[in-house]
């Protein structure tokens, strides 16, 4: 996947470049600045003393010396003074500076921390919707692996009713001993449905280990529809989706994060298998229903489960029709799940 949100110090990886959220002298300081040079060892402060500084929004690259990354990319973000001295557009012109060097000079992985967020006081929700915003325009039309770094969760503050509304929807759900022992049971052939109501319901010590498949299908879907897409593998739903969604190919797996090469393996056999971050990834592009997203998976051998949280937080978001990739990683990172995009 092309852009990676990752939890980790930026001195550890080993990529073609990291950034540096530097001031303007370039020779070094504290928070990211001050680990990276301290990584790196004097040669980058010697080679940092011939580049006569850096202007704000703008970025100098240097040798890496003793990091495990060949290239550091100085960058020097805005100092956050309310919001209404131009802070976004250099913030910006921040990660497009650097992403352009990494372009000229062919770097196929680049990781960046969140930068101005620490020292220099940026909100880092803000900060960080805007490296995400600039990183996926970018990506849009070159193909790299980039790294954003949350090196503190304080990166992503979920709003604290946001946070209660799916708290209070995993605890309605969440099953605990992969036993499934909310109001609904698993009936002949399928879950509980009203229509079912006078059906005998097994006893807990009955009741089976179960993924959470509701069977009951949308209205809307005609038996013709069930009938026809029944044998479609994963690839052919998702080529068809794709279709009746009116995107192009690249549109849809650069909203769902996943890189050219991957899609093209999808696209070329009709039997592939992809993982299920990756067919979750392409539902929440596609916008589909409940619904389709269980079929898509199912169609990839997954299947939605209320054991899992992270199943539970994608239902959560899928049946409020929000298809924010951001948001829902926010959710995500806050319930300490897995990412998308990651
Ligand atoms: N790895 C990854 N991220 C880190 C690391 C690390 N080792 N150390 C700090 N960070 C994160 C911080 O949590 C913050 O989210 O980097 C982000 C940027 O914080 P700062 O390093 O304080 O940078 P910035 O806010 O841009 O301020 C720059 O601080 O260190 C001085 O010399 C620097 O004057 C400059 C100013």
């Amino acid at each position: 996947m092309p852009l990676k949100l990752i939890r980790e110090d930026i001195t550890n990886l080993s990529c073609d470049a990291i950034v540096n959220a530097a001031n303007s002298t370039l020779l070094g300081g504290g928070g990211v600045d001050g680990a990276i040079h301290k990584a790196a060892g004097p040669g980058l402060l010697n080679e940092c003393m011939t580049l006569g500084g850096c202007s704000t929004g703008q970025a100098k690259i240097t040798k890496g010396y003793d990091l495990p990354s060949k290239y550091v990319i100085h960058t020097v973000g805005p100092v956050w003074r309310g919001g209404n001295e131009n802070e976004e557009q250099l913030l910006r012109s921040c990660y497009r500076n650097c992403l352009a060097i990494a372009k000229e000079y062919n770097f196929e992985s680049v990781a960046f921390p969140l930068i101005s967020s620490g020292v220099y006081g940026y909100p880092k929700d803000e900060a960080l919707k805007i490296a995400v915003d600039e990183i996926t325009s970018f990506l849009y039309e070159n193909d790299m692996l980039v790294y954003v770094v949350i090196f503190d969760k304080a990166s992503f503050n979920i709003g604290e009713k946001l946070f209660d509304d799916i708290a209070s929807y995993i605890d309605d759900r969440y099953v605990d001993g992969h036993f499934d022992n909310s109001r609904r049971r698993k009936m002949k052939g399928c879950l509980f449905c009203p229509s079912q109501a006078s059906v005998p319901q097994p006893t807990y010590a009955e009741a089976q280990p179960v993924v959470f498949q509701d069977t009951c299908r949308e209205e809307s879907e005609s038996l013709d529809d069930i009938l026809k897409h029944i044998d479609e593998s994963f690839s052919e739903m998702l080529l068809r989706k794709i279709d009746e969604k009116g995107m192009t190919d690249a549109e849809c797996y650069k909203k769902a994060n996943i890189d050219r090469k991957l899609f093209s393996k999808i696209r070329s056999d009709r039997l592939y298998k992809p993982s299920k971050t990756t067919a979750i990834a392409f539902a929440i592009a596609l916008e589909l229903s409940l619904e389709e997203t269980k079929d898509m998976l199912m169609k990839a051998g997954f299947a939605l489960s209320h054991s899992n949280k992270f199943d539970i937080i994608i239902e959560y978001f899928i049946k409020k029709n929000n298809y924010n990739v951001f948001e829902i990683n926010e959710a995500l990172f806050a319930f300490d799940q897995s990412l998308l995009g990651v």
